[in-house]
Formats: structure tokens, sequence, C-alpha cells
């Protein structure tokens, strides 16, 4: 099984989230069995690292943030099986290339996981200090209910 985690730049949010998964699913001894990446609908930052807000509040929560910024991509439809959307822009820019319902039923918006409640991601980039650990704090109680639903799947 593949997954995708998008955002806006692939700097933030979406390599958070990929970090966190990755790292959860290897803890339960699933790494070999899902695929994990992450994209960003903007090609602002292609090629760059993990901002390094983001790195550094992973970092302080013992993750490992290695990801250089991908461009989304149709071919990204077909190469994964579920796409998470980290607010309601990323996915209204990914359903502006939706050519099938097959398409269409692959991406959900990654907070209908969240525990503690739906909507979006707050992107992190403009704000201060304590938007990036609120961003981690939802993407790491998100991300443990999502490994519940992907072992349910295998
Ligand atoms: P991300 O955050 O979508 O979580 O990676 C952002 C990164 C860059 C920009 C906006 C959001 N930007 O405008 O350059």
């Amino acid at each position: 099984m593949k997954i995708l985690f998008v955002c806006l730049g692939n700097i933030c949010r979406s390599p958070l989230a990929h970090a966190v998964c990755e790292q959860q699913l290897q803890e339960k001894g699933l790494g070999s069995f899902i695929e994990v990446e992450s994209a960003g609908v903007s090609s602002y930052h292609v090629g760059d690292q993990a901002d390094s807000r983001m790195r550094k509040t992973a970092a302080g929560n013992g993750i490992r943030i290695d990801h250089r910024s991908r461009h989304f991509t149709h071919s990204d439809f077909s190469e994964y099986d579920l796409i998470f959307a980290m607010d309601r822009n990323n996915y209204s820019d990914m359903a502006r290339m939706f050519r099938t319902e097959t398409e269409r039923e692959k991406v959900v918006m990654f907070r209908d996981f969240d525990p503690a409640g739906q909507g979006d991601v707050p992107d992190p980039y403009y704000g201060g200090p304590d938007g990036f650990q609120n961003v981690f704090d939802i993407v790491k109680r998100t991300c443990e209910s999502i490994v519940v639903h992907l072992q349910k799947q295998l």
C-alpha cells in the first residue's frame, strides 16, 4: 500500500506527517507494508529541505524530517492508494485535477482522522513557533489514528 500526504509547499505540514507516520509504522513493524511519501500542490519550494522551524520542532519531539520538496502531479493519483490533503485548499487544488471517480475517492481530508476534530491543519508558515508545535500535536494524534485505519486494510 502506498500513501501520500499533500500540503501547499511540502516543506512544513506534509513532510512532518510523512516522517511521523513512517516512524509510527516502523514502530508497529508495518514499515515494509506501507510506503509513505509527501508532496506539495505548489512548486514554490521544489528541491528544498523542510522548513528549519518545522525540522526543529519535529526534532524536539523525537522526529527527524529528511525530505526534499516535490510537486504533486496527476500521475500521483495512480501511484498512491490513499492521498491526504492537509487543508481544504490543498483538497481543492487536487480536486481540479480529478479525471475519474477513482481519483476522487482516493483523496481524503487528513483531519477527518483526527480524534479531536475535523478541519484544516493550520498553515504554520507565516506564524510563530507555537504554530509549529500545534501542527506537531495535530499531526501526531491524527497519524496514530491513520495508522490504526491502515492496519485494518492490510
Ligand atoms: P506547507 O507550508 O504547505 O505546510 O509546506 C507552507 C510553505 C510555504 C508556503 C506556504 C505554506 N509559501 O507560501 O511559500
